[in-house]
């Protein structure tokens, strides 16, 4: 056992890392990126400004935003053949399933992205995947819409062009919705990091093999796709459907929840970490109902949410466990709201997170970290002989 005592599934209470990026404080619900707080980059900052923020630690100067945006935008081609990976799969393969072997395959026709040491070989990979995740998360949506695929424009910002090719259609033309793409903005920054979730310690600890910064993110990415984890925005749209299918009978679900001999995962409720609130479900909850009045949108979910949410919090069984609404809870009722199917909200999601790995996987890679190889307490059979085939 190496010497081991004790193990702690799930890592609860194991630090891996020191890292400068983020911080969390779940008590009092405080998230900030380098130090500042997210309420206050989610209102003055877009995205863009953000993901500078999180990879190289300051806010950018107007120049600083100015290059990177170019730079990115001069990496936003996506190789020709990759289509022909896309028209592999399945119009009905999940999108982050797409998604992260599309990231991967991405190594084959960017060989130069394969692990790289100096820093400005890790710039050239950070945008050439800041400019072509966005081609390939759009791709992933057409793909299952039988839509053709869209290029952008790099005449929009970064969010816009997400916006553009996602939803531009083949014989109209593409017009931005300012309302769309504030939401989208904000609700990008509020996923953009989250410390060591399950994700982000996949992609560092991929990421400290020197598998490279794309095999990395592809890993992340699955990681993601769980209904545990990213997976829940979807999760938790589709039970609040089954809710209102139920006729609003948000109290069966609460039942249920508490149900000792089956019990049923509220999705979107609980956190690892915040045991008070998710100050990200806060704010994505208010943008919610002022989307969907902006966009005079009346959708039934938003109250079957709010009512779930309400008696949860009143019932002694998720109070003492500490369970409140987390970032999923609320993020899928805007994701819909903008005309993105369910099956790619966690697609929403990786987008975000997409500048929290880098920033994680470089912070990881310039300080030198080990391989990641924790050990473990054997449980399993003594030494016992070999038994021949015909004996057994
Ligand atoms: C994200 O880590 C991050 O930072 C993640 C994230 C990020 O930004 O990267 O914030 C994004 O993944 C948010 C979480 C999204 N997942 C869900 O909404 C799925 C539902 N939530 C749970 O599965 C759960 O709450 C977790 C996974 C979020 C946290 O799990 P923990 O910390 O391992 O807690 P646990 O599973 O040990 O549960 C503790 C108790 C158990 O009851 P007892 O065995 O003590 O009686 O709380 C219960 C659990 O049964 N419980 C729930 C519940 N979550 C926990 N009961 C009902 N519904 C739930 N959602």
């Amino acid at each position: 056992t190496g010497g081991v005592t004790t193990i702690d599934p799930g890592y609860k209470n194991t630090g891996s890392c020191e890292s400068a990026i983020t911080f969390l404080d779940g008590e009092k619900g405080i998230l900030r990126y380098r130090g500042y707080s997210i309420e206050e980059l989610a209102e003055k900052a877009d995205f863009l400004e953000v993901a500078y923020l999180l990879i190289f630690g300051e806010l950018p100067t107007k120049e600083q935003l100015e290059k990177f945006d170019k730079d990115i935008k001069e990496e936003s081609h996506v190789d020709e053949d990759m289509k022909k990976i896309l028209d592999g799969f399945p119009k009905s393969a999940h999108p982050m399933g797409v998604l992260s072997s599309l990231t991967s395959a991405l190594i084959a026709f960017n060989p130069g992205s394969v692990d790289v040491d100096s820093e400005e070989a890790m710039y050239n990979a950070i945008v050439k995947i800041m400019g072509k995740f966005p081609v390939l998360a759009a791709w992933t949506m057409r793909k299952r819409k039988s839509l053709p695929l869209d290029y952008g424009d790099n005449s929009l910002g970064y969010v816009e062009n997400l916006c553009k090719m996602m939803f531009s259609r083949p014989n109209k033309a593409y017009e931005a919705n300012s309302i769309v793409n504030d939401a989208l903005d904000k609700l990008l920054i509020l996923h953009a990091d989250h410390e060591q979730n399950c994700s982000t310690s996949t992609v560092r600890i991929v990421g400290s093999s020197h598998a490279g910064l794309f095999a990395s993110l592809s890993a992340g990415i699955s990681a993601l796709w769980g209904p545990l984890h990213g997976g829940a925005n979807q999760a938790v749209i589709e039970m609040l459907e089954a809710i209102k299918a139920d006729g609003g009978d948000t109290a069966k679900y609460i039942a249920k929840a508490k149900d000792k001999e089956d019990p049923f995962r509220l999705m979107g409720f609980g956190h690892r970490v915040y045991k008070n609130f998710d100050p990200r479900a806060k704010i994505i909850k208010k943008s919610a109902e002022e989307v969907l009045g902006d966009l005079g949108i009346e959708d039934p979910v938003l109250d079957i949410a709010k009512g779930l949410a309400s008696v949860a919090l009143e019932d002694e069984y998720f109070v003492k466990r500490k369970l409140y609404p987390n970032v999923d809870f609320y993020s899928g009722i805007i994701y819909r709201a903008l005309g993105i199917p369910t099956e790619m909200f966690t697609v929403m999601f990786a987008l975000g997170r997409l500048p929290g790995w880098i920033a994680q996987w470089r912070e990881m890679r310039l300080r030198k970290e080990p391989i990641g190889r924790p050990r473990q307490i054997y449980v399993g059979e003594n030494y016992r002989e070999f038994v021949d085939l015909e004996k057994r």
